[in-house]
């Protein structure tokens, strides 16, 4: 199969073919101004024409139904073509040949080369275990720990010898691309590569069907860095992997449960104590991805954390990422260890009985959520009460419609004794704290989207890109540091693609869903024009930028309100403190 048509191409084909040949071929055009032409619209039913095409800025748009778009969206709609062949098409009329990016195939191949030099460490390693010099150290290292044979078997668990080359050579067969791509070696800036595992107990980390990834590795003692990961590579997605969830899938096909906790070795404990259910994140927090994946493996998720501040840190974070990912029928709750223990040490201490007590007494993520937004506040007052509503609005928003949003609502009633009905209405107005970003909002009418300050933004820069360059660098990098948003995309584009125009950037963003948005502002009329129009746009972007500083503040006070931990303090005084300035200055 052929890969992608490269965005590139794309835009320069664009720049390249003029709209009007595209167009003239196809229907009758008047001449109706210096860069505009007339025509009856193709695309509905008219006596008088109102489709427009305006050769300046390379694009057509109809006064009568609103079809618009880009020479490439004409030939889609006209000739009814696919994207390929429209592309096709367009590449004929400019005479040249459609470049494709590496195909699916390729790529499948190439992923193909890493599962198997990684399955040949994987063995490598295990084989170490068993037979190398140093061997007795990692095993007495394991046996110190618990770790049993049976248990090592289970996972996989290898040795990485001491020095620089012993999977180099014992891989040396294998192209050392491949290595390189998989993770397992380093390049060195003399050239060569040299192992990236050396001295280290290894953790294979599998994806569901068993292939290995990626690796852990942990010293045998106390240096630096206690562990080591594979880094990201094209079949190794830290973000989206769970260690253990092979390992417990293939113990029991149709989990109950499934415990979330944060080490490898809490894993291999538990399993070695009969609870063979654990899996964990590899170093990360865990995101909404990781909640998505153990859900669709189990009904219930317990989380295990740290009984310690940070573990309560990591804890709430968790119950953030895993709200969009709480449909009907999932259940997720939390467990808190004491202080300075972690399931390792306390499985072996206390054993699977007691262990699964705790699990059994674990709390719902619906009463961690109101406890920890009660925290400080006084439910006996109505201001206390009223207060609890309006902080869990925010998280209840999160959660997809369903049982446990119902059920969320109706503890959120009982706790603030206010109706149901008020708390639903109160969800239905309450907006994020700052404005958010356009992608994330529904489809509307622009107006309804964008501040009108964004909008004349917007609208400024898709019909005179060029007015990015006028920008001071420091204004530009501020409008880079935005938060993900249409305008902050627009003019990272444009900062990478300076000579990009306005049917260039219509033609990236085909296929998007704010292309709609992008024509309909091309199309508006501007006041003004060269360098009063450049003076207005710096104005607007100081506006835009203080207006957002305001915004992100009020969220962050919001936010410290909520959880007045020394993290937030200090970020809610730094975002005041630049507020200041820039008002200042
Ligand atoms: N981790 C990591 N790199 C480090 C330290 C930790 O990637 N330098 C990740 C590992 O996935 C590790 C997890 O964070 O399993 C938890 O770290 P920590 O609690 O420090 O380690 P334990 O799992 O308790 O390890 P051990 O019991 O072996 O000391
Ligand atoms: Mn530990």
């Amino acid at each position: 199969m052929a890969g992608r048509i490269p965005q590139p191409f794309i835009n320069d084909l664009l720049a390249r073919v003029d709209i009007l040949d595209v167009i003239e071929s196809r229907l009758t055009l008047r001449k109706s101004g210096a860069h505009r032409y007339l025509a009856l619209c193709p695309f509905h039913d008219e006596k008088t024409p109102s489709f427009n095409v305006n050769t300046d800025r390379q694009f057509y748009y109809c006064f009568g139904c609103g079809a618009t778009g880009t020479a490439l969206k004409f030939l889609m709609q006209y000739d009814q073509l696919d994207f390929v062949p429209a592309v096709e098409a367009l590449a004929a009329i400019a005479g040249v040949e459609v470049p494709r990016e590496k195909s699916d195939r390729l790529r499948a191949e190439a992923s193909d080369r890493l599962y198997s030099v990684l399955a040949a460490a994987d063995a490598y390693y295990r084989k170490m275990l068993k037979q190398h010099a140093d061997a007795a150290r990692a095993i007495d290292y394991l046996k110190g720990r618990g770790v049993n044979g049976l248990t090592a078997r289970d996972f996989g668990i290898g040795f990485a010898p001491p020095g620089w080359d012993n999977l180099v050579r014992a891989l040396a067969q294998a192209q050392t691309a491949d290595l390189t791509d998989a993770g397992l070696v380093t390049s060195r800036d003399s050239g060569g590569v040299y192992d990236r595992f050396r001295d280290r107990i290894m953790f294979p980390i599998r994806d569901l069907r068993g292939r290995v990834i990626a690796f852990g590795g942990r010293v045998l003692g106390d240096d630096k860095p206690k562990y080591l990961n594979s880094p990201e590579t094209a079949v190794f997605h830290k973000g989206h992997e769970l260690y253990g969830l092979f390992e417990a899938r293939r113990t029991v096909r149709s989990l109950a449960r499934l415990l979330l906790v944060e080490g490898y070795m809490d894993v291999v404990a538990l399993a070695q104590a009969g609870i063979g259910y654990a899996v964990a994140t590899l170093g990360t927090a865990s995101g909404t991805p990781h909640f998505e994946k153990l859900f669709r493996y189990a009904p219930a998720v317990i989380c295990c954390f740290d009984g310690d501040p940070a573990g309560r840190e990591a804890a709430w974070k968790a119950l953030s990422a895993a709200l969009p990912a709480l449909g009907s029928g999932r259940q997720l709750s939390f467990v808190f260890l004491p202080d300075g223990e972690d399931p390792d040490t306390l499985i072996r201490k206390e054993g699977k009985a007691a262990f699964e007590a705790r699990l059994d007494g674990a709390v719902s993520a619906v009463e961690y959520l109101f406890t920890r937004l009660s925290e400080g506040l006084d439910r006996r007052t109505l201001d206390g009460r009223a207060r609890l509503a309006e902080l869990a609005m925010p998280y209840l928003q999160k959660l997809p419609t369903g049982v446990l949003k119902d059920l969320m609502l109706r503890r959120l009633s009982e706790l603030t004794e206010l109706t149901a009905e008020m708390l639903v209405r109160q969800l239905a107005t309450a907006g994020p704290a700052a404005p958010a970003p356009l992608a994330a909002r529904r489809r509307g009418p622009i107006e309804s989207k964008i501040s009108r300050l964004s909008e004349y933004l917007l609208t400024s820069l898709i019909q005179h890109p060029e007015l990015v360059k006028e920008l001071s660098a420091e204004r530009r990098d501020d409008l880079l540091a935005l938060d993900d948003c249409l305008l902050a995309r627009l003019v990272r584009h444009l900062v990478d693609n300076p000579d990009a125009d306005t049917a260039a950037l219509l033609g990236y963003w085909t296929g998007e869903t704010e292309h709609g948005t992008l024509l309909g502002l091309a199309e508006r009329r501007l006041m003004l024009a060269g360098e009063a129009l450049a003076r207005e746009f710096a104005d607007a972007v100081d506006q835009e930028l203080a207006a957002r500083a305001k915004a992100n503040r009020a969220a962050a006070l919001e936010d410290l309100r909520s959880d007045g931990s020394v993290e937030k303090l200090k970020s809610y005084w730094r975002l005041k403190r630049q507020e200041t300035e820039s008002s200042n200055g």
